[in-house]
């Protein structure tokens, strides 16, 4: 599918993308650099004061290969400053190489190859897929995910989302029965849900580069006023028409396309218990991730997995400050909680699209679609998904409701490409519009946007307000299956 629009690309100084590039890629690369060399200090201690042992050629060894990841990643940075040309990637066995690599050639025939010329969201998956193959190549680093702790690390600083979170839940299990005999305060919770999970993507780590821990914070409170004084910023809002939707589905299956782990995945968990814990309409849940570090925060298969183990470990949270009053009720709350969704994982009602232990970079090697996560790391627009991905969207299709989350599905859902802000959102996702009932999740972290009221548009357009990008807007769009 071809949009009549040209894609987003940081020759346009003014766009996201071109401060994407001179700014917050190198803010990250150098993120990874800095961490790869302080593992390195703490082995290279651990060889000066360790006893003697057979292990410690390995660290040897784990130590030079990081100094090689270390080289490239510098020289990126180098080309990025450039302006020069987007490398070929070494091609392994992994098929998905030969698919960037490939239109990696079709952009240098369009002299649209370099760093500051090449559709930003081509160029940006493919950073992400290039920083992954150096760790992938090698032996010792195989399984790393160079952000894993900055996730970790964010995800302890949510404490206190988490805990007023848990105690809703514990309050609506006390309500369980109340709420099911009326539809309507379904409906009105339905909608508190929705909008807790959808503000929830307002913090990803790639945008940290620019936010303070209070911005977190202040996006992060999930209380009922908070939600009402954010509505306005909903700029398409199609709650009532998913509401309407998931009443028609009876023990249906729900699909997330995950976001960010962290705080963000903690939401989807909560959305998708009170989906199946309260509601007749679904029955099961599918987690998708993706299966190699990507865009810095995004859930991969182990994020998954230990996002579950450590809510029920209970020195995961730092203690409260002594000036901190908090309920120790709160935290049986959210062990109450999570123990729940440990059943649900147990039991498959909640699965993830891979299995569980699935290490990272699993991939494809015969060149099949073997598993229905790589496509989410391809630089592929999602209206490529019948052609691209068969089975992936074949799954999806059999799906009563699926639910992508963030920006980056967002750009994905869109193509990434300058359609006017008031184009239909069904226009705008091409043929994939009526494939399966879609609903997008996304705070505004770039500078694509449709479904937007053209006045409304135009007026922010004109105004100081970045309204694009800033991470404060939202877009809550849904689409029916044809
Ligand atoms: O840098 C590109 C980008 O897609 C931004 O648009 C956004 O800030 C971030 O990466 C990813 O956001 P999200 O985690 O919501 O997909
Ligand atoms: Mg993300």
């Amino acid at each position: 599918f071809e949009s009549p629009y040209p894609p987003y690309d940081p020759i346009d100084k003014s766009g996201f993308s071109y401060e994407t590039v001179v700014k917050r890629w190198p803010v990250i690369i150098t993120g990874i650099i800095d961490r790869l060399c302080r593992i390195n200090h703490d082995l290279t201690l651990e060889i000066q004061q360790g006893p003697e042992s057979a292990h410690l050629p390995n660290v040897q060894a784990k130590i030079t290969e990081s100094k090689g990841i270390i080289e490239q990643i510098s020289k990126l940075k180098y080309h990025m400053g450039r302006d020069h040309p987007l490398e070929p990637l070494v091609d392994d066995a992994d098929p998905m190489i030969k698919t960037y690599n490939d239109e990696l050639v079709l952009l240098a025939e369009r002299g649209k190859n370099t760093w500051f010329t090449t559709p930003w969201l081509y160029a940006e998956c493919y950073l992400y897929y290039l920083l992954r193959s150096l760790f992938g190549r090698t032996q010792h680093w195989r399984e790393f995910d160079p952000f894993f702790s900055q996730k970790m690390d964010m995800f302890k600083q949510s404490r206190v989302a988490i805990l007023q979170l848990a105690k809703t839940m514990k309050e609506l299990e006390t309500d369980h029965d109340m709420i099911q005999s009326d539809p309507s305060k379904l409906g009105v919770l339905f909608k508190e849900m929705i909008q807790m999970c959808l503000w929830g993507n307002a913090t990803d780590l790639s945008l940290l580069t620019h936010l303070t821990q209070s911005d977190i914070e202040h996006l992060q409170t999930v209380g009922k006023d908070a939600q009402a004084a954010r509505k306005e910023f909903i700029l398409r809002d199609d709650q009532e028409a998913a509401w309407k939707h998931l009443e028609t589905l009876r023990n249906g299956r729900v699909d997330f396309v995950l976001d960010n782990a962290g705080f963000e995945l903690f939401t989807d968990f909560v959305f998708a218990d009170f989906l199946v814990t309260h509601t007749p309409f679904v029955s099961s849940v599918v987690f998708h991730p993706k299966l190699i570090p990507w865009f810095v925060s995004d859930v991969t298969p182990p994020d998954f997995s230990v996002t579950i183990s450590s809510l029920l470990d209970s020195s995961f949270f730092p203690r409260p400050a002594a000036d901190e009053d908090v309920n120790p009720s709160l935290y049986s709350d959210l062990f109450h909680m999570v123990s729940r969704w440990q059943k649900y994982v147990d039991d498959g009602t909640f699965k993830l699209s891979v299995p569980l232990n699935t290490p990272l970079g699993a991939s494809r090697v015969d060149g099949t679609e073997s598993n229905l996560a790589d496509f989410w790391t391809s630089p592929y627009p999602y209206w490529d998904m019948e052609s691209r991905a068969p089975l992936l969207w074949k799954s999806l299709s059999e799906s009563g409701l699926v639910i992508f989350k963030g920006d980056l599905n967002y750009r994905k859902l869109t193509g990434d490409v300058k359609w006017p802000a008031w184009t239909p959102f069904d226009e705008a996702v091409g043929p994939l519009a009526g494939s399966f009932p879609l609903l997008s999740l996304r705070t505004n972290k770039a500078d694509v946007a449709v479904g937007v009221d053209k006045e409304i548009a135009q007026r922010l357009d004109q105004s100081d307000v970045k309204w694009r990008v800033n991470g404060k807007y939202a877009l809550l769009s849904f689409l029916p299956k044809s």
